[in-house]
């Protein structure tokens, strides 16, 4: 028998499709379970500013097809101190919480080793960010709508580029990952993709292009994630402009439309899965640990590694399929 009696479940980090699937079977598994379900809004902001909601099951009616998250989220600064996070246990503990759901990404994920850690605390994570860049799962929550979002978009640029013979830059979300740019890049026939982990050099770029040009390409469209190290897609088209002046160039920043919008089926059964087995993980006395999906099978895995291992995903062999692909 678990000890466990309140949960408290939070979302933290920037919102991703399949937040609130998650949200509703945390808080349903727990209610089956017997326990007392909180939301906590505003991840570690609300902690400490004490916004703790009594959940029931019908608190999570109808979001299983919503964006965004219920719970709201935001990035705290006062948690990244000890003092901060002191503060915010002595809330918890006084509003009777033993356990907590953390859902979010890298960041989300440090914050709750350390104040488990700490406070001594039981911390289950769920991997919830549109990046993909958490070891230890396949897939994270909002990747799959993020990607198809993108792929939206990227069809609708390929309508104009095409219609007007040109070469559009399209810049994608990911700081320090690079997921979203290859998965959508493929499954958008970019002709080239540009990732923050591996370095592109313009002048193999502009080759690229050339020899699509020389082939009779009469337009083409180049992803690149936000963290590209040559600056980004409007740094990039200036520099192939100055070399490479064959098409008519345009930049197409996607910005924040990729974050929202309703999930996809496949988040909101991965939303599901893992707020029912991170619930049903800290009833079974684990801590410290993320759910991930790993070969269609939940897997858990210690949070300190999922984190320390988070930038190992890119996939050389797929990008170099694109390259081939795309002649
Ligand atoms: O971590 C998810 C993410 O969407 C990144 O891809 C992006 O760089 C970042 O969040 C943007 O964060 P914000 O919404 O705080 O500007």
């Amino acid at each position: 028998m678990s000890t466990i009696k309140k949960i408290g479940v939070f979302t933290s980090g920037g919102d991703a499709p399949g937040m609130n699937a998650c949200v509703r079977a945390v808080v349903r598994t727990g209610i089956y379970s017997g326990v007392e379900m909180v939301g906590i809004q505003q991840g570690y902001q609300g902690m400490i500013d004490k916004k703790f909601i009594k959940m029931d099951a019908r608190s999570v009616c109808h979001i299983i097809q919503l964006g965004g998250t219920i719970l709201k989220t935001a990035r705290c600064l006062d948690f990244k101190t000890k003092e901060g996070r002191a503060f915010a246990y002595k809330n918890i503990k006084e509003a009777g919480i033993d356990a907590l759901v953390a859902i979010g990404g890298d960041g989300t994920f440090t914050g709750a080793e350390l104040l488990s850690r700490e406070f001594d605390i039981p911390v289950i994570g769920v991997p919830g960010t549109i990046d993909n860049d958490l070891y230890g799962t396949d897939f994270t929550l909002g990747y799959d709508t993020a990607t198809n979002t993108v792929i939206d978009a990227i069809d609708k640029i390929r309508d104009t580029a095409a219609s007007h013979d040109r070469l559009f830059f399209v810049e994608v979300m990911g700081r320090d990952s690079g997921c979203i740019a290859l998965q959508a890049g493929i499954a958008g026939g970019a002709e080239a993709i540009l990732l923050p982990e591996k370095d592109t050099a313009i002048e193999d770029l502009i080759s690229k292009l050339e020899a699509g040009a020389g082939s009779n390409k009469t337009s083409s469209i180049v992803i690149i994630a936000e963290g590209e190290k040559n600056g980004g897609a409007y740094n990039v088209a200036k520099r192939v402009k100055e070399k490479f002046n064959f098409y008519d160039v345009k930049v197409t920043i996607l910005g924040h439309l990729q974050r929202g919008g309703s999930p996809t089926s496949f988040d909101r059964v991965l939303g599901s899965r893992f707020g029912y087995a991170a619930v049903n993980a800290l009833l079974a006395g684990e801590n410290r640990k993320m759910v991930g999906l790993v070969s269609n099978k939940i897997q858990l895995t210690d949070i300190q590694e999922s984190i320390t291992n988070h930038s190992t995903k890119l996939e050389e062999d797929l990008l170099e399929m694109s390259h081939i692909l795309a002649i």
